[in-house]
Parts: structure tokens; C-alpha cells; sequence
């Protein structure tokens, strides 16, 4: 097991700049995933790190070890892809052991090791079967046991579950999620799953264009996100964003005027910014409660989700076109087309600034 650790880490393909100056530490045993939007650079992070691509500039060490010309089988690391591209003529035994035999192991080594991991991944009823008598979970689980078998000090996933279905998927995640408790392993981890991103990671890298737009544990990116994008980007259903004009502020909380809604009195510090600031406020869909409509305060519900356990509903203001999302966990009587009134739980509200950087919450008001 080993740490790794990312410094001003660089990747051009030709002219064209993939991955920006990177900083980032993985701690032993931590499980970090990455997530961000397609094309942000997740994959080609990932193949930096374990040797499938060259560095352009900056540093790579696992443990103490600088790695940057290190050829991947000498990194200790196993990579798990998406398609997990088994051989096809070869059993469950043969695909988890081949690696092994490539490296010129011992074959009783082999066969301990394959043993050892077949009985991890709960594998030994299978290994004498080929990949297509195999359901779509336990082929995930050979491909997870290929990478692991060579007991690598670090263990990537590239979007390992994107291929199964949603019911499989959860039981992978579990899975994965008792592999890491078991194994103790340092895991980095891509995947465009909300739900995975936040129940795998101790911590979250979020990416935007090839850099780093902040890091942070699963409650701290939801609860604090940085800067509007990562606010945009973590959560499901996405939070509501809407415009608000500052009014006035002090380093205790500030006050904004947001169409449909009205004057909010707000704990963020908006010190920083000039009365009239246009400034966007944030709401996570759990942060707003629909009331009776009132004065301008007039919102049309526009449709209504019933998922069984929780309730969306889409509204539009009056004036203006942007879709809201309210979520509650009680089923409710509101009707599609009905106008209501909208209430925003001010101590979890978000700032952003012009430059989509969030406002601080005022430390005097957050300790009180
Ligand atoms: N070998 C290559 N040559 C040139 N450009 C590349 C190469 N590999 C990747 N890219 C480009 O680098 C960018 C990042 O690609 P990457 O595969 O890392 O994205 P990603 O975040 O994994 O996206 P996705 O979520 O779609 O998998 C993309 O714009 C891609 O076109
Ligand atoms: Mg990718």
C-alpha cells in the first residue's frame, strides 16, 4: 500500500493542453474518486498515474518514490477499465492468473494468489468457467480480480460499473465499498455516478477542464462547495440557482433582493462585494418549501415527480424562465399548473460572486 502524490502534474497530447498543473495527495489507504464532466482530463489522470501515458511536465511519486519514467508493471499499480476486456478462451482461473504468469511468478504463488482473491471476490465457484457463461457483475468481479491478484500497492477503477444495470451497480458499489474496508488499499476511483462519488469516497476530487476545481470529503463538497460549478455539479437532483441582487452586507451577513422572493436576510459575507453586486443564489431542492401563493412571491408548478419514497416538483417563477426543483420526502396535494408561493431556508443558502466564487458563511452568525 502506498500513497501518491501529484505535483504540478502536466499532459499534452500535440498542442493541445489535457491536464493543468495538478496538485494533489492520495493518503495510504484512502479512497479518492474523481469526477467531473466528460472530457475534463478523469481518464487521462488516471492513465498518468499508472504509466499508460507519459507526463508532460511535473511529478509523480508513489510512496517516497518518484515514478514519472517508471514503466507501469514496476508501479505496484492494477487498473480496472470499463470495458473490462477479458480474454475470451481463457477461464475465470487463467484471466486472474495470466498477469502472474507474465511476470514470470512461481506457479504456486500464482495459485495462491488467484486463490486468495477468488476467495475475496467470492469467485471460487466460477473459476473454471469462460467469460460468457459469466453474468455482467461476476465478469466485473474477474476484471477487478486480474487487477488485484498482482496485489498492487494502488487499485484504479475507470467508470468500472457504467456497464451494468442499475441493480447490479448497487451491489458492486457495496462491494467495492467492503473490498476497501477489507483490503485497506489505496483506491482512485472515476465515475460520472453522483450516488457512487458520494458513498465510495473519503475524499472527492471534483475536475473541470483539466484542473482541479477543489477537493474535499463528500459532506464538505456538498455543504460547501467553492465555486458555483462544483455546487452545479454535486447533488441530485441539481441545486437551483437563481439570480439576487445585493443590497447590503457586513462581515455579519448581507441582505438580497431575488426576483419571486423578494428581501432575504442571508449569512453569508458579502463585505467583499458593492451594494448592487449581481451575485447567484444557491438553493439545494431540499432547501426550499412551497407555501400559498403570495403578492409576487408566485411560482407555477410546472410538473410533479412522484418517486415513492420523495417528491420533485418543477416550478417557473411568473416572470422569468427558470426551472426550480423543490424535493420532500412527504407526498404532497400540489397540483401541476397550481401557482405557490416559495420559502428558502436561508442557513443553507449559497453565494457566488460575478467570478462564481462562493461568498463565506459569516463566522459570527455561523456560531451562533
Ligand atoms: N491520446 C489522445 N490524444 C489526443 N487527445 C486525447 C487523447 N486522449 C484523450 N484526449 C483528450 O483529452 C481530453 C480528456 O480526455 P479523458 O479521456 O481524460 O476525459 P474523461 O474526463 O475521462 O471523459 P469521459 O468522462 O468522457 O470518460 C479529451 O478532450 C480527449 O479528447
Ligand atoms: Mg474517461
Amino acid at each position: 500500500m502506498a500513497s501518491v502524490t501529484l505535483e504540478r502534474l502536466n499532459k499534452t497530447f500535440g498542442s493541445t493542453h489535457i491536464i493543468k498543473d495538478v496538485d494533489l495527495k492520495v493518503g495510504d489507504g484512502e479512497f479518492v474518486v474523481f469526477v467531473g464532466p466528460s472530457g475534463c482530463g478523469k481518464s487521462t489522470l488516471l492513465r498518468l498515474i499508472a504509466g499508460l501515458e507519459s507526463i508532460s511536465d511535473g511529478e509523480l511519486r508513489i510512496a517516497d518514490d518518484v515514478v514519472n519514467d517508471l514503466p507501469p508493471r514496476e508501479r505496484g499499480v492494477g487498473m480496472v477499465f470499463q470495458s473490462y476486456a477479458l480474454y475470451p478462451h481463457m477461464t475465470v482461473y487463467e484471466n486472474m492468473a495470466f498477469g502472474l504468469k507474465l511476470a514470470k511468478m512461481a506457479n504456486e504463488t500464482v495459485d495462491e494468489r488467484v486463490m486468495a482473491t477468488a476467495r475475496i471476490l467470492q469467485l471460487e465457484e466460477l473459476l473454471h468457467r469462460k467469460p460468457k457463461e459469466l453474468s455482467g457483475g461476476q465478469r466485473q468481479r474477474v476484471a477487478m480480480g486480474r487487477a488485484m491478484a498482482r496485489e498492487p500497492r494502488i487499485l484504479l477503477f475507470d467508470e468500472p460499473l457504467s456497464n451494468l444495470d442499475a441493480s447490479l451497480r448497487v451491489q458492486m458499489r457495496n462491494e467495492i465499498a467492503r473490498l476497501h474496508h477489507r483490503l485497506g488499499s489505496t483506491m482512485i476511483y472515476v465515475t460520472h455516478d453522483q450516488v457512487e462519488a458520494m458513498t465510495l469516497a473519503d475524499k472527492i476530487v471534483v475536475l473541470r477542464d483539466g484542473r482541479i476545481e477543489q477537493v474535499g470529503s463528500p459532506q464538505t463538497l456538498y455543504q460547501q462547495p467553492a465555486t458555483r460549478f462544483v455546487a452545479g455539479f454535486i447533488g441530485s437532483p441539481t441545486m437551483n440557482f437563481m439570480p439576487a441582487e445585493l443590497l447590503g452586507g457586513n462581515e455579519e451577513g448581507c441582505r438580497v433582493q431575488a426576483p419571486g422572493l423578494g428581501e432575504l436576510s442571508l449569512p453569508q459575507d458579502a463585505s467583499g462585494q458593492g451594494p448592487g453586486a449581481e451575485l447567484s443564489l444557491g438553493v439545494r431542492p431540499e432547501h426550499l418549501r412551497l407555501a400559498e401563493a403570495e403578492g409576487d412571491n408566485r411560482f407555477e408548478i410546472v410538473n410533479v415527480e412522484y418517486l415513492g419514497n420523495e417528491v420533485y416538483v418543477y416550478l417557473e417563477p411568473r416572470e422569468g424562465d427558470t426551472l426550480l426543483i423543490h424535493r420532500s420526502e412527504a407526498p404532497s396535494d400540489w397540483q401541476v399548473g397550481q401557482d405557490v408561493a416559495l420559502r428558502v431556508d436561508v442557513e443553507h443558502t449559497h453565494l457566488f460572486d460575478a467570478s462564481d466564487r462562493a461568498l463565506a458563511i459569516a463566522t459570527q452568525r455561523h456560531a451562533a
